[in-house]
């Protein structure tokens, strides 16, 4: 199985994938890692790695549906049977979801259908949420509404921070991610 990983930062989430398949618990390809801007840690991680990389900087298109097409063809000359958003902090188009139909695979830090978009984390703790947790999906065109394939629960602690709380549910996103992975190559 093939996949092309999107990042916007970090990409800790894709270095744990890369970990896995580097130790041989997991057996795919990472065929390359794309990024919509300049300067990510998870693309030099990425590179460092070994793994194919690429930028499509959306600053550098004057259309969001200009930058769109251009990222569904980049990721379209590796041919992946998945697309992983990993930490793609941008919302896709219908034509990019059509192109990958089914195949886009994205993380959330919460338990969905609950606090969807950017903040997951942090509009958890700001309810008071005692439980919260990691999603994976797959994505759609909308913000984090795509069928569930996969979710574990994080008790929130009295004296968690946004920062604290997150690097729990990572640890949840992390191991949910490669077992689904393992699951959709098999
Ligand atoms: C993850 O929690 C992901 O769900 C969210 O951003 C975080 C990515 O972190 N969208 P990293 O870039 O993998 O460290």
């Amino acid at each position: 199985m093939r996949i092309v990983a999107l990042v916007s930062g970090s990409g800790s989430n894709l270095q744990a994938v890369i970990d896995a398949v580097e130790a041989g618990e997991l057996d795919i390809e990472i065929a390359a890692v794309g990024a919509d801007r300049h300067g990510t840690y998870g693309i030099e991680r990425s590179a460092a790695a070994g793994i194919d990389t690429f930028v499509v900087n959306f600053r550098d298109y004057a259309d969001r549906h200009e930058w769109d097409d251009a990222l569904r063809d980049q990721v379209a000359t590796y041919e992946p049977d998945i697309v992983l958003s990993s930490g793609f902090m941008r919302i896709v188009d219908e034509r990019f979801i059509k192109k990958f139909e089914g195949r886009y695979i994205n993380t959330h830090p919460a338990l969905l259908p609950s606090f969807p978009g950017a903040h997951g984390v942090r509009d958890a703790l700001a309810y008071g949420v005692k439980v919260t947790g990691a999603t994976v999906m797959v994505a759609d065109a909308g913000v984090d509404t795509g069928p569930i394939l996969a979710q574990a629960p994080v008790q929130v602690l009295a004296d968690d921070t946004e920062a604290t709380l997150h690097e729990r549910i990572k640890v949840e996103e992390r191991r949910l991610l490669i077992d689904t992975l393992a699951k959709l190559g098999t």
